[in-house]
């Protein structure tokens, strides 16, 4: 009853289960616990220079010999950002103030790109999986990691989106759905409201591209799972309720937001980072949305917001999370792998 396909059989997975990338957050711990489990495990190099990604792999590979996912979200050079957005740092400083943090600092960002030191790093290290997220990088480099074996994938929010990733070679698609926790992928258009959630995008994405298609938004047990399968899935990736694995690097403070958490608990903001991302809403995206001043360009704004995250306090930390966030348990990622696996098997076994 699962579906065992092209990606399962490329990447030797007992579970069509991907723990998504989440930045710094996905430690090599995690993601060699999920591939030990059969699933696949990620990392996020997000923020990493070359060495310190070669050594994440490194301390993966050192844990298990299950398949790795290694992801770059990928964003244009905002520019010298000196003297602007004077009105959010204004907005900010009485909360720095609050939090004697001194002055709001100048924005400042660069672009986030596969320089060739990652290049090369990428082409030594030979993770199984290279995925993307806002789009993609050069067909120079493309070709590149096609050459040397490693399968491609990027995030998706729309049908059009999903054309063009199968266009330039992708070998499957993550159709992302506004459910998902996190910054949204979408590299055409910015209006986000227009956006569909996973329950319609990913059976449309699945008839327009014809490579393996995975669900990721709002998926945090066996029930979202084999749902995603019923429309069309091939594998489902899943962030939130890896977050709450103990092998997740996250502050005790995000940790206890998650556990008080309902359905209504997240909302899109660009206040955080500057792009629209979902998120816990607490105080910070509060005052700042009712402020109504616009962020800084994505991620300077982050640099801003950054700050004030020093002491742990839930109620300024910037808590990215989907909508399933309180479905989500705290349990050790090959716990939560099996229980998925089991879970999954459970609801695909009541409908044989
Ligand atoms: C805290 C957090 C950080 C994330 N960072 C990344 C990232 O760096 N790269 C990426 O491709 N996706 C990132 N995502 C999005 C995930 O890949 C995925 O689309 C999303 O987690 C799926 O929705 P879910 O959180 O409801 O499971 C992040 C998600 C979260 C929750």
């Amino acid at each position: 009853m699962w579906p065992q396909n092209a990606l399962t059989e490329r990447l030797s997975l007992k579970w069509p289960i991907i723990q998504a990338p989440m930045g710094e957050h996905t430690t090599p711990l995690l993601a060699a616990e999920v591939s030990r489990s059969g699933a696949l495990g990620s990392l996020g190099m997000w923020g990493f220079s070359a060495e310190d990604g070669a050594r994440r792999i490194a301390g993966m590979r050192q844990q298990t010999a299950g398949s790795l996912n290694v992801n770059y979200p990928l964003w244009g050079d905002p520019g010298d950002l000196t003297n602007t957005a004077e009105d959010m740092r204004a907005t900010l400083q009485p909360l720095y103030d609050n939090k004697s943090l001194g002055p709001v600092p100048q924005p400042s960002a660069s672009a986030g790109c596969i320089t060739d030191e990652h290049l090369d790093m990428l082409l030594c290290q030979r993770p199984e999986v290279v995925s993307f997220h806002f789009g993609l990088p050069s067909d120079a480099i493309i070709a590149a990691l096609k050459e040397a074996g490693i399968f491609l994938i990027c995030s998706a929010t729309t049908v059009a989106e999903a054309r063009i990733l199968a266009n330039r070679g992708m070998d499957a698609i993550i159709a992302q759905g506004t459910e998902a926790g996190g910054h949204h992928g979408f590299f055409l258009g910015d209006k986000i409201t227009t956006r569909p959630s996973l329950l319609t995008l990913l059976p449309q994405v699945v008839d327009a591209v014809d490579v393996p298609v995975i669900a990721a938004g709002g998926i945090a047990d066996g029930r979202g799972i084999a749902a995603a399968f019923m429309l069309g899935a091939s594998a489902a990736q899943i962030g939130t309720a890896f977050l709450r694995c103990p092998e997740a690097d996250i502050t005790d403070g995000y940790r206890a937001a998650m556990r008080t958490t309902s359905d209504t608990s997240t909302e899109q903001t660009d206040l955080i980072s500057g792009r629209p991302a979902r998120a816990i809403h607490n105080r910070l995206t509060r005052q700042l949305a009712e402020s109504g001043t616009h962020p800084a360009p994505f991620p300077a704004q982050y640099g801003l917001t950054g700050p004030l995250e020093k002491d742990d306090d839930p109620d300024y930390l910037g808590l990215l999370a989907g909508q399933a966030v309180a479905l989500t348990r705290d349990m050790p990622a090959a716990e939560l792998v099996e229980t998925l696996a089991s879970e999954t098997s459970a609801c695909l076994s009541a409908f044989r």
